[in-house]
């Protein structure tokens, strides 16, 4: 049985598809969910499934207090959905091609610094662009560059807005994440 940290900021939407789906698992198991933010939905969500929740600052990851935690749970995979921080080095060290996040769009189009949330949304819908999609992939120590084991495109049209575009990509990550990751483990 492989155990599984969920780190997240947000709503967490995509990690309660991924609670949801491993819930009677016997290859997986959520045993944590942490978060950097106090006030997270994600911790709500979390709570619903009875998995334990952690939460720490910026300033603790940074010197390694998640680490610890991830290290003392025994963690084996550790998910991103919808984690805002940069991942310290040491964390993507100890868990080389076991940490996955989930990035909004088709990289490496709208990946990097300040792509997060709305504005991926708004500058596919700036661009123009006819499709957008997700990408699942393997974490290393440069945001959005390990490797892609994943993609799934939802066509545009003219008249999406970033608020619509922004539904069809949660649709498509809340269908595939959480198989995704079990075909990783
Ligand atoms: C998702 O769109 C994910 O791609 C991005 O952050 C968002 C998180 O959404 N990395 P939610 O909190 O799972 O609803």
């Amino acid at each position: 049985m492989k155990r599984l940290a969920i780190l997240a900021s947000g709503s967490g939407s995509n990690a309660e598809k991924i609670m949801a789906h491993f819930q009677n698992s016997d290859k997986a198991q959520i045993v944590l969910v942490a978060s950097n933010k106090p006030e997270a939905f994600v911790l709500e969500r979390a709570k619903k499934f009875d998995v334990p929740t952690f939460i720490f600052s910026r300033k603790e990851m940074d010197a390694g207090v998640l680490l610890e935690k991830l290290r003392e749970e025994n963690i084996d995979w550790v998910i991103l959905a919808g984690f805002l921080l940069k991942i310290p080095v040491d964390l993507t060290r100890d868990f080389p091609d076991r940490m996955v996040n989930i990035h909004p769009a088709l990289l490496p189009k709208y990946g990097g610094k300040g792509m997060y949330g709305s504005f991926v949304h708004e500058a596919v819908k700036a661009a123009g662009d006819t499709e957008t999609g997700i990408t699942i992939h393997l974490v290393n120590e440069n945001y959005d560059e390990g490797r892609i084991v994943f993609q799934a495109s939802t066509p545009l049209t003219p008249e999406d807005t970033p608020e619509t575009i922004a539904e069809k990509v949660h649709a498509l990550e809340h269908k595939h994440f959480p198989e995704v990751i079990e075909g990783l483990l």
